[in-house]
C-alpha cells in the first residue's frame, strides 16, 4: 500500500494564506531544507515541530543548535519545511543519521529535487507539500533552538489537500509520525466528524 514511488506522481498547488496552519495542524514528521552562505544545500528531518500562528501564517521548530540545519537558518533566514510522503522514509532515516557538515546529502543519498522559488533552497520530489518560511525568532534555551519562521508560500499535491483540510484518508497524504526510535506510523482510513 505504501510502496508508490511519489517523485513522479505530485502536482502541487498553492495553499490559500489562512488555511495553511492546517497542512501541519497535525504536526507530522517534516523535512528541514536549508542553505548556507555559502550556497551548500542541506536537508534534516524534524519531529519536533507545529503551528505558531494561524494568519499570518508561522511554524515553530524545535532544534539542535549543534545542527548544520540551524546554522544556515540562522546564517541565512530562511529554510523550506517538507512533508515527506510515507514512502519517503528512506530519505528520513538517511538525512537524519547524518550532519550536512560531512556530506552533501542530496548528492550522496541521489535526492532528486526541485528549487523553491522564494527562498532558493533545495525541495525533494515527491513530498506531500512544502512550506516556504523565513525566520521571524530565534528563541535559545540550553542547547535547543526554538525557531518561529512565518510562511511566506506553501504548495500541496492536489489530491491530498482539499482547500479545507488534509485529505489523510487518501494514500497521496500519507504522511510520516516519529514514534521514537527507528519506528514510524501514517495517518488511518476513516474520518471521525
Ligand atoms: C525521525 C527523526 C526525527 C528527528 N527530529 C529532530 C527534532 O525534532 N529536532 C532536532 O533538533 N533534531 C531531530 N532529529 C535529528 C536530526 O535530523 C539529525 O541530527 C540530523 O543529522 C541533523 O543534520 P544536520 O547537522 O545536517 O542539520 C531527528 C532525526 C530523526 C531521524
Amino acid at each position: 500500500m505504501n510502496n508508490l514511488k511519489p517523485e513522479v506522481f505530485m502536482y502541487y498547488k498553492p495553499v490559500a494564506k489562512n488555511r495553511i496552519y492546517r497542512l501541519i495542524n497535525t504536526n507530522p514528521l517534516m523535512l528541514i531544507s536549508t542553505v548556507s552562505k555559502a550556497k551548500e544545500y542541506d536537508i534534516a528531518p524534524i519531529a519536533w515541530l507545529c503551528p505558531q500562528e494561524m494568519d499570518p501564517p508561522r511554524i515553530l521548530i524545535c532544534i539542535d543548535t549543534g545542527h548544520q540545519t540551524f546554522k544556515n537558518i540562522k546564517e541565512t533566514g530562511k529554510f523550506i519545511a517538507c512533508i515527506p510522503h510515507i514512502s519517503q522514509i528512506d530519505i528520513v532515516k538517511k538525512t537524519g543519521g547524518v550532519s550536512g557538515r560531512k556530506t552533501d546529502k542530496f548528492a550522496n543519498f541521489r535526492i532528486k529535487t526541485f528549487i523553491g522559488k522564494k527562498t532558493g533552497c533545495k525541495i525533494p520530489e515527491g513530498v506531500i507539500s512544502y512550506l516556504e518560511c523565513k525566520t521571524k525568532k530565534i528563541i535559545r534555551v540550553d542547547s535547543t533552538a526554538i525557531v518561529i519562521a512565518d510562511i511566506v508560500f506553501a504548495a500541496v499535491d492536489e489530491n491530498a489537500f482539499n482547500g479545507e483540510r488534509l485529505l489523510v484518508e487518501k494514500q497521496k497524504c500519507k504522511a510520516i509520525y516519529h514514534i521514537g526510535g527507528e519506528k514510524f506510523a501514517t495517518f488511518g482510513d476513516k474520518i471521525k466528524t
